[in-house]
């Protein structure tokens, strides 16, 4: 195993932040990555995972051994009448999983096309787009648990997945690596067009064949309409979560701005952040080579050769004033190092 020293990880994050690596090596199998434990002991130092770095943002370098994951390879491990199951390696990149999925007919990801990162990460934050999350495609993945060693087997319910959460974020945050994760999907897909906006894409392009290719193409047109390509200005998607509040402090939210949206859910009523920042004005605002995307407000952006210290200044700005406007705490969904 190749370790190096001291590397930028500039090209390694979507928010295209220059912060560095005291050590930096990549993982091609499970063996590499228990290989990666033991030489991160030796050396004394922690181990930080990469997948596709579209969700972190860093404000300083990484004093450990930053290990990027490239286990490759989709496998079919199983398969009925009904349903597919792949096994992928957790380097592989979201949407090329996706595309292959889609090429092969197996339904369940479609709508989930286009999303930044890896494999890997995909269960982290339980994905979602579009009315679909992962958990719903989600069977099981393989992980090593970092003091053992050991590959340990989580089921579906043993992930805890939630809204942008999952075990992994919670109790098992930092004591687990992805190396595998499989996926149940549909050789007879049914549809998810739940989503407003997915629609009316469709109509536009003047769709009437519904198929998986239909909604890849109207969902991958939605988000090149909104959200800004991390490869022409650095971002890491939603930087907020929508925050879910009490129907009590819905309504009385309502009394003074009759046109707040809110969705009801088992846990209360959840609010689009992206409407908070909108309405407080936050939609568009630039600070020097940093800002809030112009489209998309719950996006913050990097022009080019914004520092993470500020973009998490202005991440807490924006708590700061939708905790005094609306009462409401936003929490963030990039993991900010
Ligand atoms: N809205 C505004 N102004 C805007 C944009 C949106 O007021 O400029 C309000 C509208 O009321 C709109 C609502 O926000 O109906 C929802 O907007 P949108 O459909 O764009 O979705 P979102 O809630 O802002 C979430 C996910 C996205 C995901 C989309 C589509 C979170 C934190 N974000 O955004 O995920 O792509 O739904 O399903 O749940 C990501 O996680 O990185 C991400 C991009």
């Amino acid at each position: 195993m190749n370790i190096q020293k001291n590397v930028s990880l500039k090209e390694l994050n979507t928010f295209g932040i220059d912060k560095k690596a005291t050590f930096y090596a990549e993982a091609h199998n499970s063996q590499e990555v228990i290989e990666a434990i033991t030489q991160a002991e030796q050396l004394g130092v922690g181990i930080f995972i990469l997948g596709g770095g579209s969700n972190i943002l860093l404000t300083k370098d990484i004093d450990a051994l930053v290990l990027k994951m490239n286990i490759k390879g989709i496998d079919t491990v199983a398969e009925d009448e009904q349903y597919v199951y792949l096994k992928v390696g957790a380097g592989e990149v979201w949407h090329d999983f996706v595309q292959y999925c889609i090429a092969h007919g197996y339904g369940g990801v479609e709508n989930l096309s286009l999303i930044p990162g890896t494999v890997g990460a995909s269960p982290m934050q339980n994905i979602g787009a579009y009315g679909v999350e992962i958990k719903d495609v989600f069977e099981s993945l393989e992980a090593v648990h970092m003091q053992t060693k050991f590959l340990k087997t989580f089921s579906h319910a043993a992930c805890r997945f939630g809204y942008r959460e999952s075990i992994f974020k919670n109790e098992a945050k930092g004591k687990y690596i992805i190396t595998h994760v499989t996926f149940r999907l549909s050789k007879q897909p049914t549809f998810n067009t739940e989503y407003g906006a997915i629609k009316a894409t469709l109509d536009e392009m003047g769709i009437k064949k519904l198929d998986i290719q239909s909604i890849s193409k109207a969902v991958i047109a939605i988000r090149q309409s909104k959200l800004p390509d991390p490869a022409v200005i650095g971002n890491a998607g939603s930087f907020f979560k929508n925050p879910t509040i009490s129907p009590i402090h819905y309504e009385a939210l309502k009394q003074e701005h009759p046109s707040i949206p809110g969705f009801k859910t088992e846990k209360g009523i959840k609010v689009p952040a992206a409407w908070l920042l909108e309405q407080a004005g936050w939609k568009g605002k630039t600070f020097g080579n940093i800002g809030v995307h112009k489209d998309q407000p719950l996006v913050l952006v990097n022009y080019g050769g914004g520092e993470g210290e500020a973009i998490k200044q202005l991440s807490q700005d924006i708590q700061r004033d939708i905790l005094r406007r609306y009462n409401i705490q936003l929490q963030p969904e990039v993991n900010v190092v």
